[in-house]
């Protein structure tokens, strides 16, 4: 072998060594680090959180229609809700909307802009997503996994057993922190403003519901204690309820 063939030999070898060095480093860098990423991920995105479908911001029915139509719905029909129902009717609950001058506000008009409503769903059969009571994250437009399994019976039974919290797939309950109201606005706040932000965000969902061939009731009979109690509430009381579903048609 001649010089010129011995030197071009080594230099081969060096660059395969550096090839092979380069190749085990990405490996390891991927074990160490691409695979805890992937376990975080796991648990933050496909375990506690479920991110939802964009909203339309349009829809084939006016709000004229919508108020006209509108009644309160008992009788469900045993058919699922999609996640676009789902995610349509959280974003009218109280998702975030455009003003243009004060930047991302709310669907609902709250006193004071503190918004101290808390939005959860109890979901029992929505296609693709497992029962169990999540909080509407409004900033993100997601479901944050709260408590798992379907609570629908045991939350009817809280409810004076009314049959269609039992029926509906799914029930969003509206609890508020009054704290925040009554360190801003008093008695006066807790009293008045906490039930007057509900009432908005109701109407929001009875309309959303309307124009989308879906039906709701607003749900004020239900003990406290026992809703504060299965949806595992701190700081919150329980206001509203919502079975939300398709209608039954008789
Ligand atoms: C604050 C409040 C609490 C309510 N609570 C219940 C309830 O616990 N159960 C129920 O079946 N309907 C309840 N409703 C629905 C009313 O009965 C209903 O809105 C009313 O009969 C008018 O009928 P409509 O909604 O079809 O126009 C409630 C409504 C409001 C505004």
């Amino acid at each position: 072998m001649c010089m010129q063939d011995k030197s071009l030999q080594r230099s081969f070898m060096r660059k395969r060594n550096y090839g092979i060095i380069l190749m085990a480093g990405v490996l390891l860098l991927f074990f160490v680090f691409g695979k805890s990423g992937n376990a975080d991920e796991e648990n933050v995105v496909t375990e506690s959180v479920v991110k939802l479908f964009q909203p339309r911001y349009e829809g084939s029915v006016s709000v004229e229609e919508a108020i006209m139509e509108r009644r309160s719905v008992r009788d469900f029909a045993r058919a699922p809700l999609t996640m676009k129902e789902i995610s349509q009717i959280l974003w009218a609950s109280g998702g975030a909307t455009l003003d243009g001058i004060t930047g991302p506000t709310r669907a609902y008009p709250s006193a004071g802009a503190i918004y101290p409503l808390e939005i959860y769903l109890i979901a029992g059969d929505v296609t693709g997503l497992e029962p169990g009571i999540y909080r509407y994250d409004w900033k993100s437009h997601s479901l944050v996994l709260h408590k798992e399994g379907d609570f629908r019976d045991i939350l009817a039974r809280a409810a004076s057993n009314q049959r269609m919290i039992q029926e509906a797939p799914a029930t969003i309950v509206v609890a508020s922190s009054y704290k925040k109201v009554e360190r801003r606005y008093g008695e006066r706040g807790a009293l008045r403003y906490v039930s007057m932000d509900a009432g908005h965000l109701g109407q929001n969902v009875h309309l959303q519901t309307q124009s989308i061939g879906l039906g709701t009731v607003m749900v004020g009979a239900f003990t406290d204690d026992k809703v504060a109690e299965i949806i595992d509430l701190k700081d919150e009381v329980p206001i509203y309820m919502m079975p939300v579903g398709k209608p039954e048609t008789h």
